[in-house]
């Protein structure tokens, strides 16, 4: 392969796999095998290792499902993570219980628990303390995920009590709870950012992101289930668990001891009905013999134990009439076409409405209008259309058709060559993205303005009041205006009015971060004012200087770009500096640690092990040296680190630039 033809097979594949894992991630509807994908994965790495420059910062090697990644050590199971055999109504379990009776016999008990869904997670303590934490992985190895579990409140770093062995491993399932699930999603929502499709996929996300600083902002919690030792210490699992509780582990308060299948079979009724009043997902029962003699005696199959099961819960289903479908336009101008339901009682609420994702979606139900629908409540939050009941349509009815043009302003709709979504280009005029631009704006994360909500910008807008991010701080020049809307007293309007002026000293990362330009969230945000300071620089930087930022991929860069060649947004940034909005960076006042870099000058490229590129440039900067943002003759030193640029590398080779490790860097300053 020619090198053109390399690069263009990795951009193929970073594309492909990147859909894939949109696929079965956020929708939860994988359309390749995982053996498909992982060969597509191992083909990608394999060239991005021969080919390191041209790695793209979005590669699913880097990150897998938006969050994930694949940078953990694989640790092999002591003892290996089995499945449980699946039973789905009240006759498989009575044959699980017949089988069980036919081995050991009358006398014994069940242990009956909850199904918890999330992700299991196998716990190491040695001495009393948390060693190691590993995935499920295949079942046979794992990875090991300890830094991460560490941020998880629930799992104790160091047990309490005493009488626990040297050395043991509990296992349990780690998951989020569905309120925190719902407010944080509704924060990547607002950030631009993939929304997850359910709390398993949120903590299966959070779990393996490769920033434990990140996981421990993200609540997760863990019930565990069974402990696992050396010598037998109990006589039975529900001792165990007895047990495990006292040494500060989070047991499940609805595990029951049941001396029969009856009440098994009451158990596993009980809890189909309120499963709903949770604050977790749950998907089923587990059943497990609770003697440890007599879980030995049953043994195993290759896959799973025989002295246990599952009872799965059917997910809810139930059919309901397609009364219209309608598009959505959100502030990025993103077009989501919704189903409007008759409403019916589904899995505890009424559901009046699904997602449809998009048009590709529409196509593959074969969506005609008035369809009688079949939809779904499993662990997703939003429930879903799995199928149309085609025998029920009405004769004559038409296809739903996707719109051409946006339904709030009546522009053509465009849609990126590889991508689903379809957008409304109109990004100065069309309401729902004006009225969602300023929305973000005032955002608690962005300028978190006081004394003005949501629903105030919507009324604001449609009252001609404001069209424009700069509208809100001539307000105090239409106090009267604003006097005469209903439910806006002096007070409110004072408070916030006050709000408006304080928000003139937010930082530049946030009135950046406010500005909502596609891809640029609070993090991304952050990386640009750290690096280009102010807002003339960030203007003015070419992809390559946008991309030499850390954190900031081929996407971003694009996207800043695109939004910086706007006249309007020109414009609007040109308004919020009149009204003293903050676009610099406020000056680090960098205290000298010494003045041994004094004259000189630095740049820092590629990646290091223990320190990222900011943190380098501060300790460049404390001790008096400069950084340079380009390789000139002028340059002092290049800081290099692993997957440099090759660009970068040429030229500093030809102007005989010395090359340094951050090693070497620190031992200047000794
Ligand atoms: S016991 C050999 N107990 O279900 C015993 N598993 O299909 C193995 N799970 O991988 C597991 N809640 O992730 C057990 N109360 C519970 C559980 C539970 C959820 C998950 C676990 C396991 C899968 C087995």
């Amino acid at each position: 392969m020619s090198l053109f033809q390399i690069k263009e097979r990795i951009d193929t594949l970073v594309k492909e796999l990147n859909g894939h894992n949109y696929n079965y991630y956020v929708l939860a509807q994988p359309t390749i095998s995982d053996f498909e994908f992982d060969k597509k994965l191992a083909e990608l790495a394999e060239l991005e290792k021969q080919y390191p420059e041209y790695q793209d910062p979005d590669s699913p090697t880097q990150k897998i499902g938006g969050d994930i990644t694949k940078e953990f050590k694989t640790v092999r199971h002591k003892w290996p993570m089995l499945s449980l055999g699946n039973t789905y109504n009240e006759q498989d379990l009575r044959e699980f219980d017949e089988r069980v009776r036919k081995a050991i016999g009358d006398r014994f008990e069940y242990v009956c628990e909850l199904k918890f869904d999330g992700l299991s997670l196998s716990l190491t303590y040695e001495n009393g303390k948390l060693t190691r934490a590993v995935t499920r992985g295949d079942g046979t190895q794992g990875d090991d995920v300890t830094a991460n579990a560490r941020t998880i409140q629930t799992i104790p770093k160091i047990i309490r009590g005493n009488g626990y062995p040297e050395m043991f491993e509990i296992r349990g399932e780690v998951f989020m709870h569905k309120p925190a699930f719902d407010r944080l999603n509704s924060e990547r929502i607002e950030n631009n950012e993939v929304p997850y499709a359910n709390p398993r996929n949120f903590a299966s996300g959070t779990l393996k992101m490769q920033d434990s600083s990140e996981v421990a902002k993200r609540p997760l919690d863990c019930f565990l289930y069974f402990l696992y030792t050396d010598k037998r210490l109990y006589n039975t699992h529900w001792e165990s668990l007895l047990a495990v509780k006292n040494w500060g582990f989070h047991i499940c308060e609805h595990t029951k001891l049941c001396t029969d299948i009856s009440e098994v079979l009451d158990f596993v009724h009980l809890w189909e009905e309120k499963r709903f009043d949770l604050s977790y997902d749950i998907d089923g029962i587990v059943i497990k013999v609770n003697n440890f003699s007599q879980q030995q005696e049953l043994g195993f199959t290759a896959k799973s134990p025989r002295w246990a099961i599952s009872y799965k819960y059917k997910a809810q289903e139930v059919e309901t009439v397609l009364e219209k479908v309608t598009y959505q336009v959100g502030r990025t101008g993103a077009v989501t076409p919704v189903a409007n339901l008759k409403p019916v009682l589904l899995a505890g609420t009424t559901v009046k409405r699904a997602t449809l994702h998009n048009a590709n979606e529409i196509s593959r139900l074969g969506l005609h209008e008035g369809d009688t629908v079949l939809v779904e409540k499993g662990g997703e939050i939003i429930p879903k259309i799995i199928a149309v009941n085609t025998i029920k349509r009405r004769a004559g009815a038409a296809a739903i058709s996707y719109p051409e043009v946006c339904p709030e302003c009546g522009s053509n709709l465009v849609r990126k060559e590889g991508e689903a979504v379809h957008y409304c280009p109109n990004d100065e005029a069309c309401p729902p993205q004006i009225v969602g631009k300023m929305q973000h704006f005032i955002s608690r994360k962005a300028m978190n303005i006081e004394g003005l909500g949501q629903e105030t910008i919507d009324t604001f807008y449609k009252k001609g009041l404001i069209e424009h991010i700069s509208d809100l701080y001539t307000l105090h020049e239409k106090e009267d205006q604003l006097k005469q809307l209903d439910r806006f007293g002096e007070k409110s309007i004072s408070n916030m009015l006050e709000g408006i002026e304080r928000s003139k000293q937010m930082p530049f990362e946030k009135v950046l971060f406010g500005l909502g330009i596609r891809y640029v969230g609070e993090t991304v945000a952050k990386k640009l004012a750290g690096h280009f300071r102010n807002i003339d620089s960030l203007m003015s930087a070419s992809l390559e200087e946008l991309r030499s930022a850390e954190e900031i991929g081929e996407r971003i860069a694009e996207s800043l770009v695109e939004y910086f060649q706007g006249p309007r947004h020109i414009q609007q940034i040109n308004e919020l500096k009149r009204h003293g909005l903050q676009f610099e960076s406020a000056e680090q006042t960098v205290e000298l640690q010494s003045t041994k870099l004094d004259g000189l000058s630095f740049i820092i490229s590629g990646v290091f092990e223990n320190y990222s590129r900011d943190e380098l440039k501060d300790i460049i900067e404390a001790n008096g040296g400069k950084i340079l943002s380009s390789i000139s003759a002028k340059l002092n030193y290049l800081v290099a680190g692993d997957n440099m640029g090759p660009s970068k590398l040429e030229k500093a080779t030809k102007l005989k630039i010395p090359l340094i490790s951050d090693i070497e860097l620190l031992e200047m300053l000794k």
